[in-house]
């Protein structure tokens, strides 16, 4: 089997970790393609609640090689330390298992220090991003005086090269933002370090990739962030600095896009975003307040409450045009129960003007005058926890999954009622 594309199809968190260890026992070789430790995936299964920041979601798998790929930003600390988190609940981490592609950027922690500066530079204007350096790192890669993860095989030339990037942005940060410097010399002996532990875990990410879909075996592609935060198709500039959507997962891991089977789009049965930035469907009464209660809804990174909202089905299909979706898994339908009615955008109205396509292209200010039109759809009391067939889920939450499917005109091929990999109910 070829590649399997998971992808997020709203602004993230939409439980592509759940889906891709769900989809891991097909799998081969499981590739984070882009994003960095803004990212947090979970996965709760075998007893573990695992929060992943950079590993791919499969590490669960014994069989299955976890590639971080060449589109990613990787912080070495974060990576060190969630290597470390993994090997102390018994998980195999070594450099065969875990390997990190060569043209994957470094995040440096000036590179942090410049992401803060720059938002608290914008004030009201902040994007609330998580201050984890992503976007001066795929700025300092797009400016092409960046450092590339395969400098660490040689950790002293690598500590130099960390040195003077560091000295670079430490002149930013002094004459721009009239901050005080970063301490270069401790941060290049302490990025020495993170090279002498990580340069065995090199790997040409897409020779690796190359192999696996020559010999045949599947290769499973694991987007971070959601389609609303891409770069290019997003709600920019409230967006994150990579491309989150299914064209991501090749230029990120490098391969053709000949060999994608599948395009799985993972949707929540709800909708929420964090951070700042147009959110039309976003409820700001008790049912927003319960969804994000019932739904545990904090950022698996930074803990921040996220916004919540009705479902907007002109999102989903958006997500339908821009990723090329197959399919889509629709998660945390449990989280809906005991909501009547339950809302659902289905389309904008602006002046009697009426449009069923997400209005992305107008700009956020003119998003603003639009309007999102909803459909009322009937709810269901009954617990769905142990649901696991299609049969075991109430007439109404089956009505509300086909007007999803319908609407969107994607088959829904997953939907998740708990966060547990069994809380799923798999329609294959
Ligand atoms: P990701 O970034 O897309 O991987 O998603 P996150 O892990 O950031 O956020 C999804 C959250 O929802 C996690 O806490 C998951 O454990 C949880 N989750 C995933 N699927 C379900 C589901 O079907 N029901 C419930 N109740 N929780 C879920
Ligand atoms: P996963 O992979 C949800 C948001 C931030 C901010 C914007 C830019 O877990 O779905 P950045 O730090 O990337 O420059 O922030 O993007 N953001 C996410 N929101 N889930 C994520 O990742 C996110 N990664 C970044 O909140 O609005
Ligand atoms: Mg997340």
């Amino acid at each position: 089997m070829p590649a399997i594309v998971v992808v997020g199809a709203q602004w993230g968190d939409e439980g592509k970790g759940r889906v891709v260890d769900g989809l891991a026992p097909q799998a081969h070789v499981v590739a984070r393609y882009n994003g960095g430790d803004n990212a947090g995936h979970t996965v709760v299964a075998e007893g573990h609640t695992l929060r992943l920041h950079l590993v791919p979601s499969a590490v669960l798998h014994p069989q299955v090689v976890c590639l971080i790929g060449g589109g990613v930003v990787v912080n070495p600390e974060r990576l060190v330390e969630e290597l470390d988190e993994l090997a102390g609940l018994g998980v195999d981490v070594g450099p065969d298992r875990i390997k990190l592609a060569a043209n994957a950027h470094i995040i440096l922690p000036t590179h942090r220090a410049l992401d803060g500066a720059r938002e608290a530079s914008r004030g009201k204007q902040a994007l609330g991003t998580t201050r984890r350096g992503i976007g001066p790192t795929y700025a300092d890669k797009a400016a092409r005086v960046g450092l590339r993860a395969g400098m660490m095989a040689d950790p002293e030339g690598f500590a130099e090269q960390v040195r003077t990037l560091v000295e670079t942005h430490n002149r930013l940060l002094q004459n721009h933002f009239g901050l005080e410097p970063l301490a270069a010399e401790e941060i290049a002996a302490r990025y020495h370090e993170y090279a002498r532990r990580l340069k065995d875990h090199l790997v040409d990410g897409s020779a690796l990739v190359a192999e696996t879909l020559e010999a045949g075996k599947t290769l499973l592609c694991e987007g971070a962030q959601g389609t609303l935060l891409d770069i290019d198709h997003g709600t920019y500039p409230f967006v994150t600095s990579s491309s989150t959507v299914a064209g991501g997962a090749l230029t990120g891991l490098g391969f053709g896009p000949r060999e994608v089977a599948r395009v799985i789009g993972v949707a929540k049965a709800y909708t929420t975003r964090v951070g700042a930035g147009p959110f039309p469907t976003e409820l700001l009464d008790e049912i927003g307040q319960r969804i994000r209660e019932v739904g545990g809804e904090y950022g698996t990174t930074t803990g921040r409450p996220r916004r919540c909202g009705w479902l907007d089905l002109t999102i989903l299909r958006y997500a339908a045009q821009v990723n090329g979706l197959t399919e889509l898994a629709l998660t945390k339908l449990d989280v809906l129960t005991g909501i009547d009615p339950l809302r659902v955008a289905v389309a904008y109205e602006r002046e009697g003007e009426r449009t069923d396509r997400f209005p992305a292209e107008f700009g956020i200010e003119a998003l603003a005058r639009w309007q999102p039109v909803y459909e009322e759809l009937p709810g269901w009391t009954e617990d769905i926890g142990h649901a696991r067939r299609w049969e075991d889920l109430p007439p109404q939450a089956q009505d509300y999954v086909a007007f999803v499917e319908e609407a969107v005109g994607v088959p829904i091929t997953l939907v998740g009622v708990g966060p547990d990999r069994e809380q799923s109910v798999w329609l294959t």
